[in-house]
């Protein structure tokens, strides 16, 4: 299962306690890219660009999709900027978790880590251009706007046990 949503939705945080849930792997595409890089993400931002990230998302995208054990990935808020991406995710299970762009960024403790947080202004283009697109490629939804983290993991239980995939995703 993949988690997408704006930046703050608690994509991370809901992947860790829901794989700890189902007893599955939790993968977090930024962790993953700043660990093979020994650098953070702005760092990655900073030295190579941002279309050099993007690159290196499909990558790892394209890694976890051909991953055949039960998983659950946080996919950071950009996911939907690539076609290849979203045709990647066209065959998983993709829970969009919604909290307006504006809650999520405020959200965020450190915004220095988000490099497309500099200029909050912006914030409202990136959600008029990414929201049509996690709707597009949304298997559910889940409105996690005012909902604390445990309130988000039991919405999702609930949802995800509706949806008979909290099964699938055990081992
Ligand atoms: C980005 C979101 C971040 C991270 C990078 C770019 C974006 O992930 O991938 O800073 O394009 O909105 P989170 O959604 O985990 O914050």
């Amino acid at each position: 299962m993949y988690l997408v949503g704006f930046m703050g939705a608690g994509k991370s945080t809901l992947s860790h306690k829901l794989a700890h849930y189902c007893n599955a792997t939790s993968y977090d595409i930024d962790i993953y890219i700043a660990h093979k890089h020994r650098q953070s993400v702005s760092e990655i931002f900073q030295t190579h660009g941002q279309e050099y990230f993007r690159e290196k998302e499909t990558e790892v995208l394209r890694q976890f999709v051909s991953e055949k054990e039960p998983h659950i990935v946080s996919c950071g808020a950009g996911i939907v900027e690539s076609k290849d991406n979203i045709d990647l995710l066209k065959g998983e299970f993709v829970l969009f978790l919604d909290v307006p762009a504006l809650e999520g960024a405020h959200r965020i403790t450190n915004p220095k880590t988000r490099p497309l947080l500099a200029d909050m202004a912006k914030v409202s283009e990136l959600e008029e251009k990414r929201r049509p697109l996690y709707e597009q490629i949304a298997s559910a939804r889940l409105d996690v706007s005012g909902k604390v983290p445990h309130e988000a993991f039991l919405s999702a239980v609930d949802l995800l046990e509706k949806e008979g995939v909290i099964c699938r995703l055990q081992k």
